[in-house]
C-alpha cells in the first residue's frame, strides 16, 4: 500500500515516514523544502534501511501534482504540508489561505480525478480556542482567533463536505496538541528557521547557547504555578497514530475526529526543570509579560482515539526532553553543516 505524505520533510512528517516505512508501506512524499531540508528524508531511510520516493513540488503546482498521482499508484494522502506559525499567519493572512487552503483543494482536486479516497489531515488543538473545561473532548465547541487557526477550520469543514459529497471519501482529521521530542536515533528532529516561537526548541536553543535566557510568558494564570499548562506530546507516538488512522481508514470509516495527546497537562516550569535534568545543567529565565493570545491550559481527552484507534501515547516527559536535547546537541545546526 502507497501512501502519499505531503510536507513529509518537515518535523512531524519525517517522524512518521519512518513508522510507515517500518510497518511495511510504502511512501511517497511531495515537499517543496520551504520550511524543511531533504536531509531529514535521507536520514529516514538511513535510520530506516528502506527507501522512499521524493519529489520536491509546491502543493500550489496543479501540472506537478498531476505527474505525481500518474507516475504512483496512491492508496491514501497524509497531509501535512501547510504553514504553521500562528503570530506569522496574523501578518501575512493572504500568504497562509493561499498556501494552506489552495494548496489542499489543488490536492482534494486530483484524489477526485484520480480515485483516491482515504485522507488523513493534520488539524490542530487550536480549534479548540479557549476550552470551556480541560480536558478537551472532540466534540467540544470550535473557536479560532488567527489566520493559522481558521485555515485548520475551514479545511475541517471542507474535507466533511467532500465526504457529504462522496459518502466512499474517508477523512481522518487528527487534532495534534503539543508536539515535541525527536527520533531516539537523534539524527530527525525539529529544525525551526529563525528565533523559534514554541516553547521546546526555544528551551534548546537556550541549552545549547545560541540564546541567552528562556522568556516565560506570564506566571499569573489560574494553574499551579501560574504558568501555562500544556499537553506536550512525543512526535514518535504522534507519528505511530497515524499509522494507526491509516489502518482505520480500511474500515471505509466516513469523517472522524481524534485528539492526539497524552492527556497530561504539564506547566511552563515543568518543561524547563525536566529539560534541565536531561542536558544535566541549570537554565536561565525570566518571566515576562503573558504573550498576546495564549490562553492558560489546554490538554486532551484522549478516550476515543484509544477505543477506536488502539493508540495511547508510550513516551514521558523524560523521554520528549531527552530524546530532544540529543537531537539539539548532535546537531547544533539541525540539518545545516
Ligand atoms: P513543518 O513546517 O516542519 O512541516 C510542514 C512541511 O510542509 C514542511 O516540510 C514544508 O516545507 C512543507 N510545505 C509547506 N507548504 C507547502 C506547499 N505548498 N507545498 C509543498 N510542501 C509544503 O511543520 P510540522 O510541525 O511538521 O507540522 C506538520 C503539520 O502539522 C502542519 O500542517 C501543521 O500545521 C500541523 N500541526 C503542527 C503542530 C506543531 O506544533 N508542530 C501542531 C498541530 C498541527
Ligand atoms: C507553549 C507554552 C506559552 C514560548 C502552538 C500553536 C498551536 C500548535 C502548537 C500548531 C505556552 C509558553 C512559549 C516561550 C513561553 N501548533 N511559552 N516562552 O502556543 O501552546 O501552541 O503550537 O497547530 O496551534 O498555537 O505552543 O510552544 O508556543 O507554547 O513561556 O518562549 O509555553 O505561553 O504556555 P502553544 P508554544
Amino acid at each position: 500500500m502507497s501512501i502519499l505524505v505531503t510536507g513529509g520533510a518537515g518535523y512531524i512528517g519525517s517522524h512518521t515516514c519512518i513508522e510507515l516505512l517500518e510497518a511495511g508501506y510504502q511512501v511517497v512524499v511531495v515537499d517543496n523544502l520551504c520550511n524543511s531540508s531533504k536531509k531529514s528524508l535521507e536520514r529516514v531511510q538511513e535510520i530506516t534501511g528502506k527507501e522512499l520516493t521524493f519529489y520536491q513540488d509546491d502543493l500550489l503546482d496543479s501540472e506537478a501534482l498531476d505527474a505525481i498521482f500518474q507516475r504512483e499508484s496512491i492508496d491514501a494522502v497524509i497531509h501535512f504540508a501547510g504553514l504553521k506559525a500562528v503570530g506569522e499567519s496574523v501578518q501575512k493572512p493572504l500568504e497562509y489561505y493561499h498556501n494552506n487552503l489552495t494548496g489542499t483543494f489543488i490536492l482534494l482536486e486530483k484524489m477526485k480525478k484520480y480515485q483516491v479516497k482515504n485522507f488523513v489531515f493534520s488539524s490542530s488543538a487550536t480549534v479548540y480556542g479557549s476550552p470551556k473545561s480541560v480536558p478537551i473532548r472532540e466534540d467540544f465547541p470550535l473557536h479560532v482567533t488567527n489566520p493559522y487557526g481558521r485555515t485548520k477550520l475551514i479545511l475541517e469543514e471542507v474535507l466533511t463536505d467532500v465526504h457529504t459529497a462522496d459518502p466512499a471519501f474517508n477523512v481522518i482529521l487528527l487534532r495534534y496538541f503539543n508536539p515535541i521530542g525527536a527520533h531516539r536515533s537523534g539524527r530527525i528532529g525539529e529544525n525551526p528557521k529563525g528565533i523559534p516561537n514554541n516553547l521546546l526548541p526555544y528551551i534548546t536553543q537556550v541549552a545549547i547557547g545560541k540564546l541567552p535566557k528562556i522568556n516565560v510568558f506570564g506566571d499569573d494564570y489560574d494553574t499551579p504555578d501560574g504558568t501555562g499548562v500544556r499537553d506536550y506530546i512525543h512526535v514518535v507516538d504522534l507519528a505511530k497514530g497515524h499509522v494507526k488512522a491509516i489502518e482505520k481508514l480500511k474500515e471505509n470509516p466516513g469523517v472522524e475526529i481524534y485528539n492526539l495527546g497524552t492527556g497530561i497537562g504539564y506547566s511552563v516550569l515543568d518543561i524547563i526543570h525536566n529539560f534541565e535534568k536531561a542536558c544535566g545543567r541549570k537554565l536561565p529565565y525570566e518571566v515576562t509579560a503573558r504573550r498576546p493570545g495564549d490562553i492558560a491550559e489546554c490538554y486532551a481527552d484522549c478516550s476515543k482515539a484509544k477505543k477506536e484507534l488502539g493508540w495511547e501515547a508510550q513516551y514521558t516527559l523524560k523521554d520528549m526532553c531527552e530524546d530532544s536535547w540529543r537531537w539539539q546537541k548532535n546537531n547544533p545546526n539541525g540539518y545545516e553543516d
